[in-house]
């Protein structure tokens, strides 16, 4: 172990401090992002220094992802990096591999603790025992209150870095077994933040000077809070939606059967953004069932027309997968079809991939590599062509664009509008992380969707 160093500080006197080096790796999804960057801020709070990943920390933390066999494959090998940086460092994993196959890490020479999910956030506090001196037993239950239950987060952001937009994490778990999705099997117990802790939470963002939201959560949809008779996401929203300094407000997913009147009626506030992102993931009713989702593509059709009908100009963005067990050209086609027809303002397309321990795993009538690969290329297409073709459905007008950062290269300032288009323009550095009216003037030339305009007061160049 070598955790005592000492630094030596500037200053009129010089003191010897000692500063304990941790260093994160996370993959999945933006939960997992969230989960790690609590721990880190807790960690930091208690006086932790981060350092980066592959440098000689005292702990390495990594969150794990199992979605993919590429995911956990990713997962072993940032464990690996970890102790060969430091073979005396105390390695911790966590996350939903760590949840499913503890036995993996477990095996691995230099690994100190595996987490199981329900006791993520107790990891912080495990650190900071461990560096204390102090034992895991008394650790090891911190995070739980005493029946078991997960205690409430902190509400307190740590540090902020970039303030233009902010994850806020809602709620976790899901039981609807989607035949593809190993979620549920790492992260079954729906679970939601109770409303009040989430409000204090973006107070807190806001106060920081964040001026988007974006709720996320395993899934969205089905938060319920606790505190006001189980009433839904729309609820949240809205309060959300009513905190000073909070300018925007996003959710990061809501599934079709979740997208409800109420949810549509609290997205009519100015303050929240036109986009929804609504998985698709297949057009064809016999894929649709075999995948386990509950719907047919006539009803995700209807969705699509409800939400364009009650919130114009909103970007609806979806998933797809392709290649799914039983998948012809027929079945294909009505994906293909209904894509077409749907206009999606993005689209993110997968190739199916068998994950172990799931119901499609041992479905027959695999689809070849091959087939996999022409279909997703086709459907790529279809999705920049409908991006760009959005793009250019905002032409002429004038969008608010939340600025993110200025290009390398051209420096012109790039940033979201809040139906989630990338609009790149001329303007002073001082803009970024506002949000500035750009008149939208045109669509790039690689179709990529991004869309050119100059901000009110600003000179094009
Ligand atoms: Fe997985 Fe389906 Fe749940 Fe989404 S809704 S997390 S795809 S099981
Ligand atoms: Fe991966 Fe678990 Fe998220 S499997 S995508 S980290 S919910």
């Amino acid at each position: 172990m070598t955790a005592d160093r000492s630094l030596t500080l500037t200053g009129a006197r010089r003191t010897m401090i000692n500063v304990i080096r941790v260093a994160y790796h996370t993959l999945g999804c933006k939960v997992n992002q969230y989960e790690t960057e609590k721990i880190r801020e807790t960690l930091e709070e208690a006086g932790f220094a981060t350092v980066p990943f592959d440098s000689p920390a005292d702990a390495y933390i990594v969150n794990t992802c199992s979605v993919t066999s590429t995911a956990d494959a990713k997962s072993r090998a940032a464990v690996r990096r970890a102790v060969r940086a430091n073979p005396d460092a105390f390695v911790v994993v966590a996350g939903c591999y760590a949840e499913l196959e503890p036995e993996v890490f477990r095996a691995i020479e230099g690994v100190d603790l595996v987490v199981p999910n329900a006791e993520k956030d107790a990891i912080a506090q495990r650190i900071v025992a461990r560096f204390a001196g102090a034992g895991h037993r008394r650790a090891e239950n911190e995070g739980l209150s005493d029946d078991g239950k997960r205690k409430p987060q902190s509400a307190k952001p740590g540090r902020p870095r970039l303030r233009t937009r902010a994850v806020v994490k809602v709620q976790d778990g899901c039981d609807q077994f989607c035949s593809y999705c190993i979620v549920p099997h790492a992260r079954s117990v729906k679970w939601s933040r109770p409303i009040e802790e989430v409000l204090a939470e973006v107070r807190a963002l806001a106060g920081f000077g964040y001026r988007e939201i974006v709720l996320t959560g395993i899934r969205l949809g089905a938060y319920r809070s606790r505190e006001r008779e189980g009433r839904g996401l729309a609820d949240l929203v809205g309060a959300v939606a009513e905190i000073d300094g909070v300018e925007r407000v996003r959710l990061s997913s809501v599934e079709p059967w979740e997208v409800d009147d109420a949810l549509l009626a609290a997205m009519q506030s100015p303050k929240v953004c036109r986009h929804l992102h609504i998985p698709l993931q297949s057009g064809d009713d016999g894929i649709l069932a075999r995948m386990n989702r509950p719907y047919a593509a006539v009803e995700y059709r209807e969705i699509v027309r409800r939400v364009r009908e009650r919130i114009p100009g909103i970007g609806i963005t979806t998933d797809v997968i392709v290649g799914f067990p039983g998948e012809t050209e027929d079945a294909f086609a009505n994906t293909r079809d209904l894509i077409e027809e749907l206009g999606f303002s993005r689209l993110h397309v997968f190739r199916y991939s068998p994950r172990k321990g799931t119901a499609a795993a041992s479905m027959d009538d695999r689809i070849s590599p091959e087939v996999k690969r022409r279909r997703a290329e086709n459907l790529i297409e279809l999705g920049k062509n409908a991006m760009r073709r959005f793009a250019e459905s905002m032409v002429g007008q004038t969008l608010d664009v939340l600025v993110e950062r200025r290009a390398a290269r051209s420096k012109r300032l790039i940033g979201f509008t809040d139906n989630y288009i990338e609009v790149s323009f001329a303007g002073d550095a001082a803009l970024a992380g506002r949000i500035v009216p750009v008149r939208i003037v045109g669509v790039d030339q690689d179709g990529g969707g991004g869309v050119l305009g100059f901000a009110h007061g600003f000179d094009q160049d």
